[in-house]
């Protein structure tokens, strides 16, 4: 038995100097040291064995079995740093190939075309104010001459929280908040989010204008146009024509509407402009004595004009997009080209 014992040793041995891989020595481990294995088998015919033999044989044996233990631990290590260099030799890190690079955020067309316009209007000398968006009924509807029962507090427009407070429906409260805390003379825009229940093509409930007005001694509707010509010309270049055409609002009288020619056909009548060649771009008027009077302003002494435009609108000219929902959606590929 101890000569099995030994020979099985020698071949165990050379096994185990032969394992090329992790796998290949837990197998040899497995054939020689496993429950169902080479030195179990030869361990089940100690039951024949003199009183005498036993002890010497089972010291054999428990010899035999360290030295395979030791052995297998070895040849596991060097297995395993084998494997490792041969991994790191065959995945080699080229440090000079180019980086992935990252993307980077660029401004929603409509923050462009906010700045844009802002940016005209302070170099003409006009301030930035702000409003809140859930505003009071007075500074949305009474304070601006529209009184409780006028068709546009109708629920189909208006999103209300109470029956006192309402999603401001346009940026015009502005003026009224602006003009209580200061005294004429007065030259501000103010850009914004409003609300209306509104949703289509080419209605979103939730929009962005912008706001203009200026209140002084002598302002004339003279005034009124010559600072929304300029404007325009600016933006949108000096050859598009410009018209003013009446129109009403509470808030203003006399009012207009202004056009410009459809940029995409030159005013000669396409799709965007419904062959009228015209596109209309603001609505404008002389501010109403009324108003005035609701933030205690003498129109005996001052005159003044207001303007107000939906962004969405200019940047889909300005921009050529020809849908109103990608400005909502907010897909990537679409940001990506302003
Ligand atoms: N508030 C008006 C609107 O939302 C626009 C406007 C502003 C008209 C100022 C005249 C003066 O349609």
């Amino acid at each position: 038995m101890k000569q099995r014992l030994e020979s099985m040793l020698q071949e165990a041995r050379s096994a185990f100097e032969n394992a090329g891989s992790e796998s290949e020595l837990q197998e040899t481990r497995v054939r020689y040291l496993g429950k169902k294995g080479e030195l179990t088998g030869i361990m089940k015919g100690m039951g024949a064995l003199t009183p005498e033999e036993k002890p010497v044989v089972g010291a054999t044996a428990n010899l035999v079995k360290e030295e395979l233990e030791s052995l297998f631990q070895a040849r596991n290590e060097d297995v395993r740093r084998a494997e490792i260099a041969d991994r790191l030799a065959r995945e080699r890190i080229d440090v000079t190939l180019p980086g992935r690079s990252s993307f980077r955020g660029s401004k929603h067309p409509v923050t462009l075309v906010t700045e844009e316009i802002a940016e005209i209007f302070t170099s003409l000398g006009f301030g930035i104010e702000e409003g809140p968006e859930v505003e009071k009924d007075f500074y949305n509807f009474e304070a601006l001459n529209i009184p409780r029962d006028h068709p546009a507090r109708d629920m189909q427009d208006t999103f209300y929280i109470s029956e006192d407070v309402v999603l401001r429906t346009h940026t015009s409260p502005v003026q009224i908040r602006t003009m209580m805390r200061h005294a004429p003379p007065v030259r501000v825009i103010a850009p914004g989010t409003v609300y209306r229940r509104d949703s289509d093509i080419t209605h979103s409930p939730m929009f962005h204008q912008i706001e203009g007005f200026l209140v002084d001694r002598h302002v004339t509707f003279g005034d009124l146009k010559g600072i929304l010509t300029a404007f325009i010309n600016q933006y949108f270049g000096r050859e598009v024509g410009v018209r003013f055409r009446p129109s009403f609002f509470p808030f203003t009288e006399p009012s207009a509407e202004v056009d410009i020619q459809c940029v995409i056909c030159r005013g000669a009548g396409c799709r965007v402009c419904k062959n009228s060649g015209w596109l209309e771009i603001l609505g404008s008027g002389m501010i109403d004595p009324e108003v005035f009077r609701s933030v205690n302003y003498d129109p005996q002494i001052y005159s003044g004009f207001a303007f107000g435009m939906g962004l969405e609108r200019i940047a889909m000219l300005k921009y050529g997009v020809n849908d109103l929902r990608l400005f909502f959606e907010n897909d990537l590929r679409f940001l990506q080209q302003f």
